[in-house]
């Protein structure tokens, strides 16, 4: 199971040391790394304190532009994170669309970019609650349409489906309505597929014993690291 912990626009480099120093001081079995994966999403400032401390835990940058370096003003580059060692970016969240309006056209070119740079991709998609309410069909297109420009065959690529109206707001998506999305997004990608919406220590162990999925992305739930575990510990 790929569990992964996206801090958003939290933690400083000092909390980052914490967290990851917590994390990595947990007593996980010695066969859990061979089996799991933990990654964690940090801001831009906390990627290199978080680089430091990685120890088993795998470390990704939430967004990055799809250039070396340049006159690119309030953004990064691959040059900025190769320097550091990071090799893995989360991608087409639904606030980088939403709140930093980024299209689906610029998104493609940002996977291809890092894709070719050997980045592995934790790509987002999900609908909102109004294309929700227009049922299966309505949700299946808009999911379709959000790979556009996408290579669903890459080896570096990894799905998250997060429902808009799932993030932040406490109410995950339902187990029928994951297990069916994800059926669905299977039918369109071997990749590995994640659910991420609300996920916390109460619903975590349905949402991963569900089919297709292969595990969570969550967001305030692991704002600390004792979220993380006890939705590790639902697993286990
Ligand atoms: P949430 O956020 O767990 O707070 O709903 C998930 C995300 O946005 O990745």
């Amino acid at each position: 199971m790929r569990f992964m912990a996206n801090f958003k626009c939290n933690h400083t480099p000092s909390t980052t040391r914490s967290y990851l120093q917590a994390l990595n001081a947990h007593a996980f079995t010695p066969s859990f790394f061979t089996k799991h994966s933990i990654t964690i999403f940090p801001p831009a400032t906390s990627l290199e304190a978080a680089m430091d401390m990685s120890g088993n835990i795998r470390i990704g940058a939430q967004n990055a532009y799809p250039s070396q370096a340049g006159a690119l003003t309030g953004t990064i580059g691959l040059q900025m994170l190769e320097s550091i060692g990071v090799q893995i970016l989360l991608l087409g969240h639904s606030e980088c669309r939403e709140i930093f309006k980024q299209s689906q056209q610029h998104i493609a070119t940002i996977f291809d970019f890092y894709t070719q740079a050997g980045f592995e991709i934790v790509y987002c998609i999900g609908e909102s609650a109004s294309i929700r309410a227009q049922g299966a069909s309505a949700v299946q297109e808009h999911l379709y349409a959000q790979f556009v420009g996408i290579n669903t065959t890459s080896s570096n690529l990894c799905v998250a489906y997060e429902p808009i109206w799932a993030i932040g707001s406490g109410e995950s998506a339902s187990i029928e309505d994951i297990a069916a999305t994800h059926a669905f997004l299977r039918s369109i990608t071997a990749a590995p597929l994640l659910y991420g919406g609300s996920v916390n220590a109460t619903n975590a162990g349905a949402i991963l014993q569900t089919d297709n999925v292969d595990g969570v992305l969550i967001g305030s739930f692991a704002l600390q690291p004792q979220g993380l575990v006890e939705i590790i510990n639902a697993l286990m």
